[in-house]
């Protein structure tokens, strides 16, 4: 870069960022501030040191340092399962399912679970994202020569994709009812939760659970209805996400998953795949909008390779700049913002003494911006994943590491690049003064108040 490039991009404005907390918050501080945005109980320090420890209510370490990842979601598994917490906010919704399901329990499942999202699969269930992205083309459409709300288009067209790879096909399958289970289920269950992360009271009001009650008992009910009608029908032509789980077997026990494991699971899939893939797509159009440079560059490759049709699985290895665009929103804003695990072991972490019953936060936002990791980390910049380049392993973890790894990481990422590609070859987006999104933790990061953005056709 030259003198002068540098100059202008040090003047550059940054995309939006979580105000971090630059004073010890205390323990009211913190239970205030987390109701408000739990991101801002990361302290701005964690983006300049290895570890951070506190204890409010609970003793508590925040790790942003790629080694001792490697040991608490790698080397010594077992020693940090995920915390209680995170079970206790995600058990009333998706059971014993492969996400919180930890030891012989867990394993089994993942031996089942692995082979449906091999890549072969994965890529079979191309034409489900790139019908979404034509649907959500044609309503994009429509707001032309105005603004819309890319984050509420980007849910719809992602819950669109995993209900028919998961629940299709079941007489009188209530798609809504399921969205609206998963929805209260998501909003409003977290909210309290990460008060306990850091040992609130065990007084502290759940109204909020109550309310999911109903709405869950729905989606529930809907999704074994389906698994039940789908047994009695026999398997697609085109196996889906529900299907391929319905034939696995655990290659060692030769066990099988009842109705319960399999809803259990299928809601898990859905939970955990619809609304970060949401956020991966609406985070990347706001950071296109944000950098029109950016946008530009990722158009040209989007509309040579697509030549106005949506894109397939066949496209995605031939649109790399797509694939570095969300590759670097999905540092800047992490969808899973932070992970959570119990200490079970003594143990010393950046030569610090953990003890069992310790928290250990790995608050991946503040990872992928720590200023000893990343160069200039507040910055937008997709070339940071470019061609022969490669960020520390460790030190970049949207989708967690290790035996636990997200099942659905390749899933996530083809579909979006489908759709980004897509989009980005059919309109042109610019941000709305004044209406900035807000990044705000509930159980992932999201934009508080949307993303809207000016929409024309390209
Ligand atoms: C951009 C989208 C996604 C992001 C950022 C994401 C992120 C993550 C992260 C960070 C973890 C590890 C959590 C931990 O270690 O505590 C995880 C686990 C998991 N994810 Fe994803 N995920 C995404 C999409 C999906 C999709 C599409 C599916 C399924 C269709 C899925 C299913 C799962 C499951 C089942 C686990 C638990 C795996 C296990 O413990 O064995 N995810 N995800």
């Amino acid at each position: 870069m030259s003198q002068t490039a540098r100059i202008i991009a040090a003047q550059d404005p940054l995309p939006v960022q979580v105000p971090l907390a630059t004073e010890p918050l205390g323990v009211l501080g913190s239970f205030r501030s987390a109701r408000r945005n739990v991101l801002e109980l990361i302290p701005e320090l964690a983006t300049h040191v290895p570890i951070i420890s506190g204890r409010t209510g609970k003793r508590w370490h925040m790790v942003m340092d790629p080694d001792s990842n490697r040991r608490i979601l790698r080397d010594a598994l077992d020693d940090y399962p995920k915390s209680d917490v995170t079970k206790m906010i995600l058990r009333p919704g998706i059971g014993e399912s492969l996400f919180v399901a930890e030891g012989q329990h867990w394993h089994w499942q993942r031996r089942v679970a692995a082979p449906v999202f091999t890549h072969r699969n994965i890529a079979n269930l191309a034409p489900v994202m790139t019908a979404a992205a034509d649907r959500a083309s044609a309503r994009i459409a429509a707001a032309e020569g105005r603004a819309a709300d890319l984050f509420e288009e980007m849910v719809t067209a992602t819950f669109e994709v995993i209900a028919d790879v998961t629940l299709s096909g079941g007489e009188g399958f209530d798609r809504a009812a399921v969205h609206r289970g998963i929805n209260a289920y998501i909003s409003e269950t977290a909210k309290v939760s990460l008060l306990d992360v850091l040992g609130a009271p065990a007084w502290i009001p759940r109204l909020n659970r109550l309310f999911t009650t109903q709405a869950l008992r729905e989606m529930k009910e809907v999704a074994d209805r389906v698994i039940d009608a789908r047994r009695d029908a026999g398997p697609a032509p085109v196996p889906d996400l529900l299907d391929l789980l319905l034939g696995g077997e655990d290659g060692k026990t030769g066990r099988r998953m009842n109705t319960a494991e399999l809803r259990d699971n299928l809601l898990t899939f859905i939970v955990a795949g619809h609304e970060t893939t949401a956020l991966t797509l609406a985070w990347s159009l706001y950071l296109c909008a944000f950098d029109q440079r950016v946008q530009d560059r990722a158009r040209t490759e989007a509309q040579a390779v697509l030549q106005g049709r949506a894109a397939t699985a066949e496209d995605v290895p031939h649109l790399p700049y797509i694939r570095q665009i969300i590759d670097e929103s999905l540092r800047l804003y992490p969808p899973a913002a932070f992970l959570s695990r119990t200490a079970q072991k003594q143990d010393r972490l950046c030569g610090r003494e953990i003890r069992p019953g310790d928290t250990v936060i790995l608050p991946i936002y503040a990872l992928h911006r720590n200023h000893e990791l990343w160069p200039d980390p507040h910055r937008f910049d997709p070339d940071r994943f470019g061609p022969g380049r490669k960020p520390d392993r460790f030190a970049y973890l949207p989708f967690g590491d290790g035996p636990r790894i997200c099942i659905g990481a390749s899933f996530a990422v083809q579909e979006a690049v489908i759709i980004l590609s897509t989009l980005l070859s059919r309109f042109r987006f610019g941000l709305v003064t004044g209406r900035n999104p807000r990044p705000v933790m509930i159980l992932t990061l999201r934009p508080e108040g949307g993303v809207w953005l000016t929409v024309e056709r390209a």
